[in-house]
């Protein structure tokens, strides 16, 4: 075989993003253009999550993570924070057992110590639930704050026995402090809704990410958005500070 067509061979090889990370933005405009109340947006964004969980395992996405509540959150008026823990209350409750059935593991990431004891239940129950999915994990960042994860890896580091407490830090053990250490730091971040901000999301997983920025509304988020975005993650070429 000649140089061209091992290199055509290359060329037909899709990489497939292990991680896929989503900041869900736009509902808020989304039912805003509907003259609907703002809850309606993010009602229309969790139906937009299933629709995109659906899509992520028919493209083969391994790990698939979403900003729902971020720790800026808490400033929106109480009606809409009550809202969405509803709609994270009704999601897990109806979903689980789908997820299982896809073998779909449900995680969590963020301050969810802070969130109401019910929601808390909800969540080490879903865990415990989906825990042997292999298929895809899909992780769902409540109450989550890039910069609060990092100071949270910190003060965890602080707490330990100063017996036990490393000497020194490396970028490897400070990733075992993290919420999710295991979690593979995102190939690609996508934002909808045309705002191009990170608002503190994997802030130390970022580092090398790739970001896709879209115009389309959080609910209007379906499969043929998540195929472009995918596209487009390859044909990027991906550096990591070398040439
Ligand atoms: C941002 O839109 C969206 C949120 C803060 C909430 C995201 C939550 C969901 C999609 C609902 C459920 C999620 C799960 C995982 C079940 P915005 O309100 O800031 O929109 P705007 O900028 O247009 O006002």
């Amino acid at each position: 075989m000649g140089q061209g067509k091992a290199n055509e061979v290359e060329n037909e090889v899709e990489i497939i993003p292990a991680h896929v990370a989503i900041i869900m933005d736009g509902n808020g405009r989304w039912a805003r253009q509907r003259h609907l109340p703002r809850i309606m947006g993010h009602y229309a964004g969790v139906k937009a999550v299933e629709r995109t969980v659906i899509a992520a395992t028919n493209i083969g996405i391994r790990y698939l993570s979403l900003f729902a509540f971020s720790t800026e959150n808490w400033k929106r008026p109480k009606g809409e924070v009550l809202g969405l823990f509803g709609l994270f209350r009704y999601y897990i409750k109806c979903k689980v057992k789908k997820l299982k059935e896809e073998n779909i593991r449900l995680r969590f990431s963020g301050r969810t110590n802070l969130l109401p004891e019910d929601l808390q239940d909800l969540i080490l129950w879903a865990q415990d639930e989906t825990e042997k999915g292999n298929r895809m994990d899909l992780v769902v960042c409540l109450n989550y704050g890039g910069r609060q994860e990092i100071i949270d890896a910190v003060n965890r580091i602080l707490d330990t026995d100063p017996e036990t407490r490393p000497k020194q830090i490396d970028e490897e053990s400070f990733r075992s402090y993290l919420y999710l250490p295991d979690l593979p730091d995102p190939d690609l971040i996508i934002r909808t809704s045309g705002e191009k901000r990170i608002s503190n999301f994997w802030l130390w997983q970022s580092s090398y990410s790739e970001l896709y920025f879209t115009d389309v509304l959080w609910p209007d988020f379906d499969e043929v958005r998540l195929r472009e975005a995918v596209e487009e993650y390859q044909r990027r070429e991906r550096r990591y500070g070398g040439i």
